[in-house]
């Protein structure tokens, strides 16, 4: 059995030094964890290994023999194979054809049998435990958390040696992170290497047997599972000290509301909920995949059309698109910076002053010094790389994307700010930053409607949280009730006798 061995790999983007002479090491039959905040250079490795980058200096070893990974066809005849965040299923393709994509079976003809490829993709998903996948459906119609259970089948289908897994679990729940894991060990146990990616720490903790962790392109520790703890890890990905991850603030309690909702419908989604969430108030909403959650949001945004009362400031509002929400003081950071929130092409600079154009324009033309004055402290404010305002949003690190959505959102100066699942998928550098900021708005009287798929984050900043299951709010939890476990049993919809009142379908797509 080989191991595959990293050493002094260096890769530069232009200027831009990303791996730094690397070194790594997995041995056989090992699930090897890779940490590091956004832009250290993980996913740079992953592509490397997988022959979609070349490096510009450096070894790659699978035991004694150097490898060549110019190509990915020469990464996957050394079988190794990569998942990546980025979905490559083909959305046009059912997920048999997915699955056998270069792999079809042929009859003497060479045509694919149509009837074959369903039988034995049916066979190679019972095989893997996820018979529940319908080898017939097109690809395009399954959840993003389905189609990633796809690319992992896929890649296991073709009998890794290495299997690479970049971030990987990002959109999955844990019961389906879980059976990524399951397969990993598998895996390991029969002699392969499984090295994978997450920004789950606590993900990595528990399967990784060894850890590596990046830091500005080289690595900076390695170590056993349980050999370091959890401060310990998160002070070395940072190179400094979280004093705290979650920001100290005072619990704020039925203040004046700057958000209710009476009665609110949206479409088949959402049914009958009222809630309202008071100046300086935290309301956390916890559900799990597809109880409404986007539908509630997005309604309070404008985007949708719903049914009910809602009142911003005392004022009755009608909301027929976001451009009313704004005017009447609601914004919303969603989840997916990019395809929602930004211009990449464009830079940070320009991404923010576009917010405020109507402010910083007298008679057609940009007053630039009022736009460094109104830019430049919300850069500082963010922490956003001042040096870089006019490099494309596109080539930042996710983390940096994150903040720059941020950045707009707050130069609106919202007095109720809408915040969907806008952690997910960021570092935890950044994700530090975004709690630290929400804490500051909420001295500033800013209330925030706050959907997070983490519940350990709605339990650490909430002043309240509410569970909306099956599209309606079941059960709201004060500051002193809450408690993750309490919250997901009332999430995955377990009723009074504990009973689950609907079965695994749903139980496999916790948050
Ligand atoms: N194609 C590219 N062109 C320019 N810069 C890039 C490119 N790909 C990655 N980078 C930069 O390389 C750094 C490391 O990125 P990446 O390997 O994706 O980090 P990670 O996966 O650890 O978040 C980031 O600063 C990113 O902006
Ligand atoms: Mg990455």
């Amino acid at each position: 059995m080989d191991g595959l061995e990293v050493v002094r790999i260096e890769k530069s983007y232009g200027a831009t030094a990303v791996l730094k002479g690397l070194n790594l090491e997995c041995r056989p039959g090992e699930i090897h964890g890779l940490l590091g905040q956004n832009g250290s250079g993980k996913s740079t490795l992953t592509k490397i290994l997988s022959g979609i980058t070349r490096a510009d200096s450096g070894t790659i070893r699978l035991g004694a023999k150097e490898i060549d990974l110019k190509t990915p066809q020469l990464a996957q005849k050394h079988r190794i194979l990569t998942v990546f965040q980025e979905l490559t299923v083909l959305p046009n393709l059912t997920v048999a054809e997915n699955l056998f994509l270069g792999l079809e079976p042929t009859n003497k003809l060479r045509m694919v049998s149509v009837r074959d490829l369903h039988k034995r993709a049916a066979e190679a998903l019972k095989q893997l435990g996820i018979e529940n996948l319908n080898p017939r459906q097109m690809a395009g119609q399954l959840s993003v958390a389905e189609r990633q259970i796809v690319e992992v089948a896929k890649a296991l289908m073709r009998n890794p040696y290495v299997l690479i897994l970049d971030e990987a679990t990002a959109s999955l729940g844990p019961k389906e992170s879980q059976w990524v894991f399951e397969q990993a060990r598998r895996l390991a146990e029969r002699g392969n290497i499984v090295l994978f990616t997450s920004h789950r720490l606590e993900e990595v903790e528990r399967h990784a047997d060894r850890i590596s962790v990046l830091r500005d392109g080289v690595r900076v520790l390695e170590v056993a599972r349980g050999e370091v703890d959890t401060e310990e890890l998160v002070t070395v990905m940072l190179g400094y000290k979280v004093e705290q991850l979650y920001p100290r603030r005072p619990h704020v309690r039925s203040t004046r509301p700057v958000l209710a909702v009476d009665h609110l419908s949206v479409g088949h989604k959402v049914h009958d909920v009222s809630f309202t969430v008071g100046e300086g108030e935290i309301l956390g909403i916890a559900a799990m995949p597809g109880q409404g959650q986007r539908e509630l949001f997005y309604s309070l945004y404008g985007e949708m059309p719903s049914r009910g009362d809602i009142t911003i400031n005392g004022q009755r509002v009608r909301l027929r698109s976001p451009r009313d929400a704004l005017k009447a003081g609601v914004c919303l950071v969603p989840e997916d910076r990019k395809t929602e929130g930004l211009l990449l092409p464009l830079g940070i600079g320009h991404n923010l002053s576009l917010v405020i154009l109507d402010r910083l324009a007298r008679a057609g033309i940009v007053r630039r010094r009022r736009e460094r004055e109104e830019i430049q402290p919300q850069c500082q404010q963010l922490r956003l790389p001042i040096d870089r305002l006019r490099e494309p949003v596109g080539s930042l690190s996710g983390g940096n994307q994150q903040k720059v959505v941020l950045g707009k959102v707050l130069l609106n100066q919202p007095q109720c700010l809408l915040l969907f699942d806008c952690t997910r998928g960021v570092d935890v550098g950044t994700k530090a930053e975004i709690y630290r900021l929400m804490a500051n708005l909420s001295a500033q009287k800013v209330g925030m409607l706050f959907y997070s798929s983490d519940l350990q984050e709605l339990v650490n900043l909430c002043d309240r949280v509410a569970v909306l299951y099956e599209g309606r709010l079941i059960k709201v939890f004060d500051d002193h009730e809450l408690n993750e476990e309490e919250i997901l049993k009332v999430a995955v919809g377990l009723n009074q006798a504990q009973e689950p009142i609907t079965l695994s379908h749903k139980a496999r797509n916790l948050p």
